[in-house]
């Protein structure tokens, strides 16, 4: 426990000045028994010893209710919907909203900016798509939708949390908005020579920098990306942008191309920074960025520079090791006459010699890159958190029917001597998906200061409320600890409207809100004038609104 960091230093995670988090988390030194920092909190939590910890609640039931169920004594304001007016420009609010990070104004944690990604776009915007087959409006649409959103959010006099559209920070970032590439692809053969690219889609989650940036993920990009005719390869990436200057857009190509989910950036012994990826694809693979310099928080924004230049990881979960992607170790294996591509590659080792010829095109194509080199594939790898409590590193395997894991797991990673930037881990399966757990496809999480993961499910709208998914109803928001008596297991804290997921959560630094997305409710709706969810159900409207809202009725003593 005395190794654990104090209150303060975990609200540094949360939002401004995670730096200080980084470090401190950095500075702990070699787990004990295997991680139990957070212990006592959790104890005091789950065994309802106070109630000055964010997650105090009765757990509620699976529900099938096209509704925003919370436990009693919590509320929730819808912050921003799928076509609200954000600013004094008349931009509108994206839909598909995914991905949430809240930046203070001035240390506030009722007023800042809100950062939201805007993953898909549906039947609710782009009406029904004849035969497959986008109409050029149906595809401009979708590139407008999609994206970013900055908003200026504030909690009113009243309590209740509202959106400030007279905010100069306030915009839209979408499939039109420019883009400057960095690291080794910029200008390369493999994105056509360029050096700055046309807008970011399919947005799914992100992180936030140390140094206050937003890193937000482009996951399933390809539709898209080809119904408008734009080049494959300038999408897939990781992108930047700060909430406070409109003008700062860039692609960090040495992060890698594939479907990105999510970044999670924490600081290794030495002050580089590791950021780790998952590839949300099913038998794909985990990522570490390890960078080549060191961080310096007296450079601010400047560290950013440590995004172009370090070492692309892919994990190897049977040997427990980090293997490089370097150009040269993949030409190695690539040089071996008798060389047999594996499982999950297509091409000849003659196209595959052709394809990798400089690092770029290791960053470009880094699932086949991966896969030749080494690197394990993993069922759906979705969200990634580092605890800030033991530097231990939690990923979410969503679930893969092809292997028969249905409801998923949570892995934990245990890098060697706690030093994120080491080669050689080991790993636990942390909580597996099922009724005995009561959760099932787990994708987004976050932490909150006593250790406890927030985790929201995605089972898809297909397969929701049917054959084995049909106990956990709807999907929902689960609150589970990561040690004590309790560890590993999950109480849920909210079920979702009809066909939904529950995407971006994200506490503001003082706990008292959780920001959260509800994304795609109806999604299944075939016919508009009988759509199969009305949330929000405000009045006078004929469709469901993708929103993100703000939960309140935490309490701290
Ligand atoms: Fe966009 Fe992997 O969820
Ligand atoms: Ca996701
Ligand atoms: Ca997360
Ligand atoms: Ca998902």
């Amino acid at each position: 426990m005395d190794k654990q960091m104090d209150r303060r230093t975990f609200i540094s995670y949360l939002g401004t000045g995670a730096a200080a988090l980084a470090v401190a988390s950095a500075g702990l030194g070699t787990l004990e028994g295997k991680a139990s920092a957070a212990s006592k909190t959790a104890d005091h939590l789950f065994g309802y010893g106070t109630n000055r910890v964010s997650g105090h609640f009765d757990p509620i039931e699976p529900s099938k209710a096209d509704m925003l169920l919370l436990p009693q004594g919590y509320r929730y304001d819808v912050v921003a919907a799928y076509g609200d007016i954000i600013n004094e420009k008349g931009e509108a609010f994206g839909q598909g909203c995914d991905y949430n990070a809240f930046l203070p104004i001035n240390g506030s944690s009722t007023r800042g900016l809100l950062a939201t990604n805007h993953e898909y776009t549906n039947i609710f915007l782009t009406g029904p798509i004849k035969d497959g087959t986008m109409t050029q409006k149906q595809v401009n649409d979708s590139l407008a939708y999609q994206g970013m959103s900055v908003i200026e959010v504030y909690r009113d006099k009243d309590g209740v949390w509202k959106l400030d559209k007279s905010s100069k920070y306030a915009r839209r970032i979408n499939g039109f908005t420019k883009f400057e590439l960095t690291g080794p692809a910029k200008g390369s053969a493999a994105v056509g020579g360029k050096t700055t690219v046309q807008g970011t889609f399919a947005n799914c989650s992100g992180g936030v920098t140390l140094w206050n940036t937003v890193l937000s993920c482009e996951e399933n990009f390809s539709e898209l990306a080809e119904a408008a005719g734009l080049p494959l390869t300038h999408y897939g990436w990781v992108v930047e942008i700060d909430p406070f200057d409109g003008a700062y857009l860039r692609k960090h190509t040495a992060l890698g191309r594939f479907n990105h989910e999510n970044t999670a950036m924490g600081l290794a012994s030495d002050g580089r920074i590791v950021v780790y990826m998952g590839d949300d694809k099913k038998d794909a693979c985990i990522y570490k960025f390890v960078s080549k310099g060191k961080y310096d928080p007296s450079r601010g924004r400047a560290n950013s520079l440590l995004l172009e230049d370090g070492t692309l990881y892919v994990a190897n979960l049977k040997s427990g090791s980090w293997i490089a992607m370097t150009i040269d170790a993949l030409k190695k294996v690539l040089d071996n006459k008798s060389f047999k591509a594996p499982s999950g590659v297509k091409s000849t080792r003659e196209e595959l010699l052709k394809l990798f010829q400089t690092q770029a095109d290791v960053v470009t194509n880094c699932h086949e890159a991966a896969l030749i080199l080494g690197g394990t594939p993993t069922d759906r790898p979705e969200d990634i958190e580092i605890s800030p409590f033991d530097n231990t590193v939690f990923i979410c395997h969503t679930n893969n029917d092809s292997h028969g894991n249905i409801h998923g797991h949570i892995t934990r990673i245990f890098e060697k001597d706690n030093n994120l930037s080491e080669i050689s881990f080991d790993f636990e399966i942390f909580a597996a998906g099922g009724r005995q757990s009561g959760f099932s496809s787990p994708d987004n999480l976050t932490f909150d200061g006593n250790g406890n993961l927030w985790v929201v499910t995605d089972i898809s709208s297909s397969s929701m409320n049917k054959g084995v998914y049909t106990s956990f109803m709807n999907n929902g928001l689960f609150v589970i600890p990561t040690s004590g008596p309790s560890k590993a297991q999950a109480l849920q804290f909210a079920s979702g409207p009809v066909e939904c997921e529950l995407t971006g959560p994200f506490f503001t630094p003082d706990e008292m809100t959780l920001f959260l997305s509800i994304q795609h409710p109806g999604e299944n709706t075939t016919d508009l004038s009988k759509p199969t969810s009305l949330w929000p159900h405000r009045p006078g409207d004929k469709i469901p609104r993708e929103a993100v809202v703000a939960i309140s009725g935490f309490k701290l003593g």
